[in-house]
């Protein structure tokens, strides 16, 4: 090879890889995750009744576009949906819970990478027991207490 032709020989490696560090690549379990690609990706929400002696969990859970609708979930029973946020760092779903004369009102999916870390980045599970609310945190397999039953009911149509 002459001079030149060694130099653009050069140049071409370099501008290829270049490209191939620069173009995102599929992200491996467990790592990218700081990235903000992940909130495009199909999250799965539960919200579970995990209180015991057969009580009922009255639960209304929306979004700034969509009212999920009232549900009464016997113990052991969970509701569940899906969605895949499509603008980055706005998608918020938030929950109301009642049980007796107790309520709690609270965020269950936002742009948090502590929150997408305790999800699993997958599954973020949300479940009331006796003593209010925990977060499941997958990676480390507990349940973490995350709010207190508050006094009261709120009005089931200004339930949010
Ligand atoms: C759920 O239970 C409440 C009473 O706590 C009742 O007013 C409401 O109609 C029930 N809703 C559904 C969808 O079952």
């Amino acid at each position: 090879m002459s001079c030149v032709c060694r130099t653009m020989f050069f140049l071409l490696v370099l501008a290829i890889i270049a490209i191939s560090s620069s173009t995102p690549s599929p992200s491996e379990p467990g790592e990218g995750h700081t990235d903000g690609f992940e909130m495009y990706k199909t999250w799965h929400i539960h919200a579970v009744n995990g209180m015991s002696h057969e009580k009922i969990l009255f639960l209304h859970c929306k979004s700034g576009d969509n009212d999920l609708g009232i549900h009464n979930l016997t113990a052991g029973t969970e509701f569940n949906w899906k969605f895949k946020p499509q603008i980055l760092g706005k998608t918020l779903f938030w929950c109301y819970m009642a049980w007796g004369n107790v309520h709690a009102s609270f965020k269950v999916f936002w742009d948090d990478n502590d929150l997408f870390y305790r999800c699993n980045w997958k599954n973020c599970i949300w479940t009331a027991k006796d003593d209010g609310v925990y977060l499941k945190n997958i990676p480390e397999n507990y349940d973490e207490f995350r709010h207190k039953w508050e006094p009261g009911r709120l009005d089931a149509n200004s339930t949010m």
